[in-house]
């Protein structure tokens, strides 16, 4: 399969891939799947909806069904504005584990090939090169260390005004945590495909990678 005019930019928790897709996409003037948030406003429904997630069969039909907008920077779920809920760690730690569910991850993953128009798509996630776009032109693979990570993590997190700080080892074994939970699962595991560029970023800066993804951009297919 080969579609055209996908970059596929897939890596672990705090890798900078939600910011680098998003400059890469206005660069190149392309639409943005963030599909992290797609995983996390379905964690956040159901939570909402008290739903019995332990009802695996029922999930996939749960999951089509979710009430999901995203409305410039706003993401809307069940109808209310949830932008800042669906970042919570709890909310992001039950959207690893519900997508680990096969049911789960079928359930929702014609909405973001819905995503793939014209001129062009800029996916971010886990499984955007694997697994939702194989034949995207471009798959990038972004990592570094989770101690590297765990202090970017924890960064924010003392930034942000309304989040009290957990201590700096505490970040970094919740990402360990994470990346343990998003490697080890038997479907769509969290991994470079085989034809992906792997860009280890711990030296670089979210300007200096969004760089590299756009460089090698221009130079793909030659
Ligand atoms: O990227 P983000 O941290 O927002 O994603 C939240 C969770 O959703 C991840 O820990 C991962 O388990 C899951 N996810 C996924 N596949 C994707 C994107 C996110 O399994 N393509």
């Amino acid at each position: 399969m080969s579609i055209l005019h996908v970059l596929a930019i897939d890596g672990p928790v705090a890798s900078g891939k939600g910011t680098v897709a998003r400059a890469v996409a206005s660069a190149l003037g392309f639409h943005l799947l963030d599909s992290g948030a797609i995983y996390r406003a379905f964690a956040l429904s159901c939570l909402q909806k008290k739903t019995n997630v332990s009802e695996i069969n029922s999930l996939s039909i749960e999951a089509k069904a979710l009430s999901l907008e995203f409305s410039g920077e706003l993401v809307i779920v069940n109808g209310a504005d949830a932008t800042n809920e669906i970042r919570t760690e709890a909310v992001g730690m039950l959207a690893s584990q519900l997508s680990a569910i096969p049911e789960v991850r079928t359930g929702l993953l014609e909405r973001q090939r819905a995503f793939a128009r014209a001129p062009g798509l800029v996916a971010d996630g886990r499984d955007m090169g694997t697994v939702v776009f194989p034949g995207a032109q471009l798959k990038v693979f972004l990592t570094a260390t989770a101690e590297v990570r765990g202090v970017r993590r924890f960064n924010q997190l003392a930034k942000s005004a309304n989040a009290t700080t957990p201590p700096l080892a505490q970040v970094v074994a919740q990402i360990r945590q994470r990346d343990d939970q998003d490697k080890s699962r038997p479907i769509a595991p969290l991994q470079p495909a085989n034809d992906a560029i792997v860009i280890d970023n711990a030296l670089q800066s979210k300007h200096e990678t969004t760089a590299a993804v756009l460089a090698l951009w221009a130079l793909r297919g030659r």
